[in-house]
């Protein structure tokens, strides 16, 4: 193994672990790919709604992630979407009844509660979840869940309904005894139903609800934990039309959101202007430039625990945006612009009371052209963090993946080639460890 590429097993990084001069982060091995839906077994039950197509390509998603699945299907959940779609998706032929003589032992609620690491029903009608509450087993999908073992196979509810059937006392009194009974009923999306009304009662997306399966089984080294990151890239107005930006995707930032909330944690995403879809079960605060950035972070940084700063922040603005649009006057010079410097909102950060006492564990990105150790190590000093996070910038902006150098008072540490969104849950994980030592 090469010496420069070794963290050692204690997860400390030695000042040995960089033979400076020969670090290439860019032409190193991809790791591999992680999932925590790798070999999993879920039991995806459908009851009967209109959003049984959603199951579709939630099983898809599923699927894809790495998990077997086994759909289990009520009589009325096949009237709006065959067995045949949900056997070609899943790769494994339907169960609908509990009479099916397939298994041998004809206890396909045993045998199929025992098998699975979850079980998530999405559709879960109303009346399933009232059958649910009541311990009631006529059909095999509610015969299956009653059957699960408790302790052992968790299992997760998507409500799907008319938004009066949703907001009717009973539904919600059954929900709450159902989580009572340790089910996780999972949240309803809000906006046109198929029945043409408006309201609350949609089931939640696939993506949304892969989401909530991966929550599951993904380590929680971050629980309860405030986590506040800043991603993006800001953008200084020049004019009302014209602004100084730079090529920051904000996709590491949004993957450290998104694997932050998966590790437990509540996380505040200030973003940059970006086009990226909010991660799940992250509060997004949306910012224009460097002083709105500044803004938003230091309200949120007397409750966060971590800050981890991704944003590429503008270092100047214009001292004053034109408040109309700059014209050419045929004289061929440039109109002469006045230049600001930019708050440094990591350094003011790390300078707060709570971060000096360690009570807020500020975390910060380089993104460097070249001499990446050096650079880094002069920002530790200079921001006086207690991680600096280097990588090459034109490898990073825009890219899906990146390979990171992890820099602190002891040393430096190389993070290979890798998916952003793996790199982020390893990063996460790190930092966990880190706060758990201070
Ligand atoms: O100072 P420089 O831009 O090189 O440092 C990069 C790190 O500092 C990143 O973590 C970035 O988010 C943060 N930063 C900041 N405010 C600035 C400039 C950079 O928070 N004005």
């Amino acid at each position: 193994m090469n010496p420069a590429m070794h963290l050692s097993s204690n997860g400390a990084y030695g000042a040995d672990c960089i033979a400076p001069g020969r670090l290439d982060i860019t032409r190193s091995a991809t790791l591999r790919p992680m999932s925590e839906l790798l070999n999993k077994h879920i039991v995806l039950g459908l009851s009967g709604g209109i959003a049984c197509y959603k199951a579709a390509e939630l099983c898809r998603a599923l699927v894809k992630q790495g998990a077997t699945v086994q759909v289990v299907m009520t009589e009325a959940a096949a009237q709006f979407i065959t067995p045949v779609t949900m056997q070609a998706l899943s790769n494994r032929p339907v169960f609908v009844s509990q009479w099916d003589a397939r298994e041998p032992n004809n206890m396909a609620h045993i045998n199929l509660s025992r098998e699975a690491d979850a079980i998530l029903v999405a559709p879960a009608s109303a009346d399933f979840m009232a059958k649910l509450l009541h311990g009631r087993a006529d059909d095999l999908l509610s015969l299956m869940c009653l059957a699960r073992p408790l302790d052992r196979v968790p299992l997760l509810l998507a409500p799907a309904m008319n938004r009066e059937m949703w907001s009717h006392p009973a539904t919600q009194r059954n929900m709450a005894q159902l989580r009572a009974d340790g089910a996780h009923v999972l949240g309803v999306g809000q906006g046109e139903q198929a029945c043409g009304e408006t309201g609350d009662g949609r089931m939640l997306e696939p993506n949304e609800l892969l989401h909530e399966v991966i929550k599951v089984f993904a380590p929680k080294p971050l629980l309860g934990k405030q986590v506040l990151v800043s991603a993006g890239p800001t953008y200084e107005a020049l004019d009302p039309v014209r602004g100084i930006t730079n090529l920051s995707s904000g996709k590491m930032g949004f993957a450290l959101a998104q694997a932050a909330a998966l590790a437990g944690a509540h996380v505040t995403l200030v973003a940059g202007p970006v086009a990226l879809a909010t991660p799940f079960g992250v509060k997004r605060v949306d910012v224009r430039s460097a002083l709105d950035m500044h803004a938003a972070v230091m309200a949120q940084l007397p409750q966060a625990d971590v800050f981890i700063a991704t944003a590429a922040v503008a270092d100047w603005r214009p001292a004053q945006a034109a408040s109309q649009k700059i014209k050419k006057d045929g004289s061929g010079q440039m109109p002469v612009i006045g230049w600001v410097e930019n708050p440094d909102i990591l350094a003011e950060a790390a300078a707060t009371e709570r971060a000096l006492k360690g009570d807020v564990f500020c975390v910060g990105f380089a993104a460097e052209s070249h001499d990446v150790l050096a650079h880094a190590q002069a920002k530790l000093a200079r921001k006086k963090v207690p991680l600096i996070i280097g990588n090459i910038g034109s490898d990073t902006f825009g890219a899906d993946d990146n390979a990171l150098l992890l820099v602190d008072a002891q040393g430096a540490a190389e993070w290979p080639r890798a998916p952003k969104t793996e790199l982020a849950t390893r990063l996460v994980a790190e930092i966990a460890k880190r706060i758990q030592r201070s």
